[in-house]
């Protein structure tokens, strides 16, 4: 080993971190899976590094400023020490969809020699859902490779083609052993011979073409980066991409009509591609509970998503909330909002009544028809989380003045970094929340089909209708048979 690491505290910390740097010859004594130990991001910030052998460099490039200093706060918190520079103190380099190739020729850029593990962003969210550095493995670059090669299938509107890489990334994620070998993966369903190729060029190889020359591609980074937008989706995002745009500074300059959903979306986009984390959801949690119990003191709300399932941080906030008196739940949403946005908490809302006939025709497999609010809520940050107190003198409607002038166009740099200013100085962070209302009788289906994740949903429900000859959706679970109905 080249780090010289104390022979003493060869604790598992020098073990994995040897392992990180040389092939890996032996399997990981625990498994270390994403939520197998809670350290929440809420612990307190944390002075010396808990695991300071490891040091990790965060990619900038394609990750994002916003996102970049939000996963080094989120590593810092955790006994992570993060490097804002390449030195020779570096172990781990994590990069987010960039290929091997631009890692390599962005350090080469940076003083100080390369030594360390290049690894991508599965390494360090698993790291991170464990609480402890985990051993790179090809697991890390299998799942990525899957995950990019499932998004771009997205991108192009091949559902099959979609749900079979999601399904072998979620399937290597839940092994109880490492694969190293084209012979581990014997016996296993769902791997198709096109996911077979990628596994074996990445065993083999350490990366695969295909996934490389994806993430060069400009219709998938493009794709990509609009679809990002809140209500932006794959048809809209290919048409702009299409009629030539690019960037979202050429989005904004342009002349193109936007939804409100849009307008929102690109407004708070510097927030909303930065992860809620558990702490965030708690808070907000509180605050929907208090706002629900004004009108309605024994409704129950529950936070579901991914949140429920244990997940560390989430793109969004989703809640279901009911009342055990049936009916009692009627107009409760309408209530809510109008006094969430009486208070100054809500940045955009938009409700969707369980009377709305746009339900009506859908397959209630896939949509539910539940009274629901997609809304962006503005979470107040506790004074001692703002980045910088010392600008406390900026008020909200400077931030926010900020923001509308970057909605609406202007120069790409500057508003860049016009961005990370308003996040610095602002005191609150929009956030993505989802209430949804159901009504008792059908409040376990909807727990059920809220929880996620949506891969498994799906499969629930796949499951039921052909091996039980069952519907299963968020309303109601009915025998086909005894109903009649296939
Ligand atoms: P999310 O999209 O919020 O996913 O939907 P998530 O699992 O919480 O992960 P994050 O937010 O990206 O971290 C949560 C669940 O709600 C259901 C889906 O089944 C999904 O699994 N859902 C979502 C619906 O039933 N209908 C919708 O319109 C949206
Ligand atoms: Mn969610």
């Amino acid at each position: 080993m080249t780090l010289g690491l104390a022979g003493k505290k060869a604790s598992c910390v020098a073990v994995w971190l040897s392992m990180a740097l040389l092939p890996r010859k032996k399997k990981r004594k625990d498994p270390g899976l994403p939520g197998a130990s809670h350290s929440r991001a809420g612990d307190g910030p944390l002075t010396v590094a808990k695991f300071s052998e490891v040091g990790i460099f965060l990619v900038e490039r394609k990750m994002g400023s916003s996102r970049r200093s939000f996963l080094t706060q989120l590593a810092r918190k955790k006994g992570f020490r993060v490097e804002e520079r390449m030195s020779e103190s570096v172990t781990h380099v994590v990069s987010e969809n960039n290929s091997g190739d631009e890692v390599l020729e962005l350090l080469d850029k940076q003083s100080g020699i390369c030594r360390a593990a290049l690894v991508d962003i599965t390494w360090f969210t698993e790291s991170m859902g464990a609480g402890k550095p985990l051993e790179v493995e090809n697991r890390h670059r299998l799942q990525e490779a899957l995950k990019i090669l499932a998004e771009n299938a997205q991108l192009c509107e091949n559902e099959g083609r979609y749900l079979a890489f999601t399904r072998a990334s979620s399937i290597l994620k839940s092994l109880p052993y490492c694969v190293t070998k084209m012979d581990d993966l014997q016996g296993i369903p769902s791997l198709g011979e096109h996911c077979k190729r990628v596994i074996k060029d990445i065993l083999e190889g350490g990366i695969c073409r295909e996934v490389e020359e994806l993430i060069q591609n400009e219709r998938y980074q493009t794709l990509k980066r609009f679809t990002s937008i809140f209500g932006v989706g794959v048809k809209t995002a290919d048409k702009w991409y299409r009629e030539g745009l690019r960037t979202l500074h050429e989005l904004r300059a342009s002349k193109i009509l936007l939804t409100k959903e849009q307008e929102a979306g690109l407004l708070y986009y510097e927030d909303l591609i930065v992860p809620v984390t558990r702490t965030e959801a708690d808070s907000i949690t509180k605050i929907v509970e208090g706002a629900v119990h004004r009108f309605l003191p024994a409704a129950v709300i529950k936070l579901t998503g991914g949140f429920r399932r244990g997940k560390e941080y989430g793109h969004d906030v989703d809640f279901l909330i009911t009342h055990q008196e049936e009916g009692k739940e009627q107009g409760l949403l309408y209530q809510v909002i109008n006094w969430m946005a009486a208070q100054g908490m809500i940045l955009y809302d938009d409700i969707t009544d369980n009377k709305d006939q746009k339900w009506k025709n859908k397959e209630p497999e896939i949509f539910d028809s539940f009274a629901k609010c997609f809304l962006i809520f503005k979470l107040q940050k506790d004074v001692v989380n703002v980045l910088r107190p010392n600008t406390a003198g900026d008020d909200d409607s400077l931030a926010a003045n900020k923001a509308k002038e970057i909605g609406r166009g202007g120069h790409a740099e500057t508003c860049e970094r016009a961005t990370c200013a308003a996040v610095k100085v602002k005191d609150w962070k929009a956030v993505r929340v989802d209430l949804v209302v159901a009504p008792f009788s059908q409040y376990a289906y909807a727990l059920l089909g809220w929880t996620g994740s949506q891969l498994f949903e799906r499969d629930l429900r796949r499951y039921a209708k052909h091996f039980k000859h069952m519907s299963l959706s968020s309303h109601s679970l009915f025998d086909n048979e005894q109903v009649g109905r296939n």
